[in-house]
């Protein structure tokens, strides 16, 4: 099946304006030839974006973003160091290596993450991983015996690790997830979409005893984006600390986290962000939950700041070496880290945020993600209506609660041979069980025309499925 010419055309035109075209060559974009094969060949196949065959089509930055090219460049300067400089590295720069020296390669990651999210650069700390940063923040920020509130709203289908921290949180205290855990349902099987309204309800409903708010950015099944603003504002209003789960927003959506009042949100970076599979991940801690009001010689060795779980890399960096016993953690979201950070994560995140700061930010992202998106959309609504029939798009068509990806929720039975037919095509997509692909055309490496070739492949999966 092959959309008509016109089609392929205009994508081509729309790429040949697009002025962030350059970025796709600073991406590794498998080839062909590379995605069907099991060896990994020669490293000039393997590396860089004029890999020698055709690319792929790869729409799947919503789960593991493309490695930008300079990645291995990065790395090999942070061997380098690590190989001539061994324990030096940690405090010596090196006049020909743009990287910090270890001890400031956090510092560093949080200055270029801060605009990403929104967030002074005191209030980002790059550290862990996702999941561990949420229990970090719960450790600080659930205190059900000390304010009484116990409860903790989350959505139904809350991605599952979110799911088992708040369930282990609540458990943790010694209490019961019956009723402690408040889950706030669909309005439907044919409506997936979390809509506000809902929220608000569960927030109203159990306001007196709830102490935190824990919701995605982005929804990873559906890819609706929520109103972050307007629902902390509620939430607030009832006296709950809302922790936003940022995976499929960070890169993705433009965010004003310290504007929007937020207080305290965690991420992935190996999606929209490009930092490789387990990459780094980061926390946002509000200005007003990380101030140290008591100094380092003060007798009292808890109060004057939250207390949270602690390890020496929170400490004040003043006096992290002098190796006392008393934690006295820096204030802002840095002194919610625990270690010291592998390096090797933080460059290879810090490799991927310089395309973003080159680029114009997530901001002149977004503008070509929504036409991107959009297009992507139109292509769709426009096929046959004996294909369109045989699936549904369940991300919400306004580009304002959205982000880059589309969810096409199929008829029931079909995913397995769509998928298979689509990388018999070339066409690098995910799906989520039962139904769901998820595809997602990051505006940093995706072009127009990556969205015709999936629009071809899948009208003529969708037909191939039919008649299997
Ligand atoms: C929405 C969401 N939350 C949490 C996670 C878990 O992230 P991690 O494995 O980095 O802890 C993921 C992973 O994909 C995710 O998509």
């Amino acid at each position: 099946m092959s959309l008509p010419t016109p089609t392929r055309d205009r994508a081509r035109l729309l790429d040949q304006k697009d002025g962030l075209r350059r970025f796709r060559s600073e991406f590794a974009v498998p080839s062909t030839s590379q995605i069907h094969s099991n060896t990994l060949g020669a490293l000039g196949d393997t590396v860089g974006a004029s890999a020698v065959s055709q690319p792929s089509t790869y729409l799947c930055g919503n789960s593991l973003g493309l490695q930008p090219t300079r990645t291995s460049t990065r790395i090999q300067q942070h061997l380098s160091t690590w190989a001539a400089q061994g324990v030096q590295g940690h405090f010596k720069p090196m006049a020909d290596s743009p990287l910090p020296t270890w001890l400031d390669a956090d510092a560093k990651a949080a200055e270029m993450i801060a605009p990403i999210v929104g967030g002074e650069a005191s209030e980002v700390a790059v550290m862990q991983t996702l999941t561990a940063n949420l229990h970090f923040l719960l450790s600080a920020f659930y205190r059900p015996e000390a304010s009484g509130r116990h409860k903790i709203i989350l959505e139904s289908k809350a991605f599952p690790s979110d799911h088992f921290a708040v369930e282990t949180q609540i458990r943790h205290h010694g209490l019961s997830t019956k009723s402690s855990m408040i889950t706030v349902e669909m309005p439907s099987s044919d409506n997936t979409a979390i809509a506000t309204r809902d929220v608000v309800s569960a927030i109203s409903q159990h306001a007196a005893d709830t102490a935190v708010l824990l919701l995605p950015g982005i929804q990873y099944y559906t890819g609706e984006f929520l109103d972050i603003p307007a629902i902390t504002d509620f939430a607030h209003a009832h006296g709950i600390f809302v922790i936003w789960d940022l995976a499929h927003a960070v890169g993705n959506v433009p965010l004003r986290l310290h504007d929007w009042n937020v207080d305290a949100a965690v991420w992935c970076s190996y999606k929209y962000l490009n930092s490789g599979p387990g990459g780094i991940g980061g926390l946002f801690v509000h200005a007003r939950h990380s101030q140290v009001t008591r100094s380092f010689v003060d007798e009292q060795s808890d109060t004057g700041f939250t207390n949270r779980l602690a390890g020496w890399w929170g400490n004040d960096k003043a006096t992290r070496f002098v190796m006392a016993t008393k934690f006295h953690p820096v204030p802002g979201a840095a002194g919610f880290q625990l270690s010291n950070p592998s390096i090797l994560d933080i460059t290879s995140l810090c490799a991927s945020l310089e395309v973003f700061q080159e680029a114009g930010g997530v901001d002149v992202l977004r503008t070509k993600s929504v036409s991107l998106t959009g297009f992507l959309e139109e292509l769709l609504n426009a096929l046959p209506s004996d294909v369109r029939g045989k699936f549904r798009i369940i991300t919400p068509s306004d580009p304002a609660h959205r982000g880059a990806q589309l969810s096409l929720l199929l008829g029931d039975g079909l995913l397995d041979t769509v998928m298979d037919a689509l990388l018999a095509r070339s066409v690098i997509a995910d799906d989520r069980k039962p139904n769901v692909i998820r595809v997602a055309p990051a505006p940093l490496y995706n072009s127009y025309e990556d969205c015709v070739n999936f629009v071809e492949a899948l009208e003529e999966a969708l037909r191939g499925a039919s008649t299997s």
